[in-house]
């Protein structure tokens, strides 16, 4: 990724040094990104300089000082609202001037620092800038659809974490006020539910970091031949566990190895979320039969279920974001509902099909084939 422009107005050399110092070799990061985001620094000393430069060029962000020997900051700032400069300011003030903090942000201006300043002051400041200029980056390239799409996706999401947050925030009030007295014992279901919930929220935020991943297209894919029934083994040691709680057998029917072009991690993502549904959503003492094969134009991934099926009318809704099926059977059952979401997404990236046939009561049958 191109380094972010960064033009910083100051007339003092030692400030203009010392931030030099700070963000030379400085880079932030994002969990969803591969790429850091570096900066490029371009000093000058006055606000004069400063509009020359941003008339001629692409600047993303100004460290602008207010007291220059010429015009002054906050007129560079008027300067760039006029002419509906896109830049961010961010402005570095001798002292706490409240006076000019209130009017700076009217102006526009995204944050401050004020002076002086430590390392660390400034790199937080420059961190926040970036998460902006990056957010607001995303939203630029959108369409209307997919503005919506996302405030659709949001607000599922938020909803969704809302109902554990408060979970958890109610058990921890009540431990703070000691509700229930003062032996400890008291208060450890509370804690074991609070742990459930909280693994739920880490849960939903694999899944929406796999969603993230699949969808801005910037994850490096790797296609090689990779070994199918390899990746089927490691899925069943991962399900293991939970296999074991319900008895439940996984049986696996493969080739000693299955080698087919496609990225590794996805193909892992698929199999993981279809052998884990099919342990979720069984009975105790159920079966599970997973199959990996060659087909003449590529590959078959069948997993079948012994559990407790999907009604006809739900199955249209399984692929949807945060679809889950709400009943008796399911109700103690923990999920997301993007599992099959993201199944879908990353199948569809290889033009391959998923279908599924279902009985209630006796079981489910997942089929996925990718053509080579
Ligand atoms: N093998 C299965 N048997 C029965 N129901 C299933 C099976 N797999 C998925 N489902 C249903 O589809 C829903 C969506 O699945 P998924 O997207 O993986 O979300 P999650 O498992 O997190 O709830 C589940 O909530 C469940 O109701
Ligand atoms: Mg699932």
């Amino acid at each position: 990724m191109e380094p972010l422009k960064v033009l910083v107005v100051d007339d003092e050399p030692g400030i203009r040094s010392g931030i030099e110092r700070v963000l030379r070799g400085f880079s932030v990061s994002f969990p969803f990104l591969d790429t850091d985001f570096t900066y490029e620094l371009i000093p000058v000393e006055t606000g004069e300089e400063a509009v020359g430069i941003i008339d001629n060029q692409k600047i993303d962000i100004i460290l602008l000082d207010n007291k220059l020997p010429g015009i002054q900051g906050i007129e560079v700032l008027e300067y760039i609202n006029k002419n509906q400069i896109d830049v961010e300011v961010m402005m570095i003030t001798s002292y706490a001037n409240l006076d000019l903090a209130v009017r700076a942000t009217n102006q526009g201006a995204f944050n401050f620092v004020p002076k002086p300043f430590t390392p660390q002051e400034l790199r937080t400041a420059i961190e926040a800038i970036t998460k902006h200029l990056y957010l607001k980056g995303i939203g630029k390239n959108m369409n209307k659809t997919e503005k919506q799409n996302r405030f659709q996706f949001l607000s599922v999401l938020s909803h969704e974490l809302k109902s554990p947050i408060n979970a958890v925030e109610g058990y921890l009030n009540i431990m703070n006020d000691k509700q229930m007295g003062e032996d400890l014992n008291s208060y450890m279901t509370m804690v074991e539910r609070s742990l459930i919930r909280i693994k739920g929220m880490r849960n939903l935020i694999m899944d929406m970091l796999d969603i993230t991943r699949l969808e801005s297209g910037i994850k490096r894919r790797e296609i090689r031949p990779i070994d199918l029934a390899e990746i089927a083994k490691i899925s069943k040691d991962t399900v293991g566990p939970l296999a074991i709680q319900k008895n439940i057998k996984i049986h696996l029917d493969l080739p000693d190895e299955l080698f087919f072009k496609a990225d590794y991690n996805e193909m892992e993502i698929v199999i993981n979320n279809l052998l884990s549904n099919a342990v979720k959503y069984n009975k105790e003492n159920g079966e599970v039969f997973l199959t990996v094969s060659k087909v003449n134009s590529g590959i078959k991934i069948v997993v079948e279920d012994t559990g407790i099926g999907i009604d006809k009318n739900d199955i249209p809704k399984l692929f949807g974001e945060f679809e889950r099926i709400k009943n008796e059977k399911t109700r103690e059952i923990s999920g997301t509902g993007l599992g099959l979401n993201i199944v879908k997404k990353i199948i569809d990236m290889y033009r391959g099909s998923v279908h599924v046939e279902s009985e209630p009561d006796q079981g489910t049958k997942f089929t996925v084939t990718i053509n080579s």
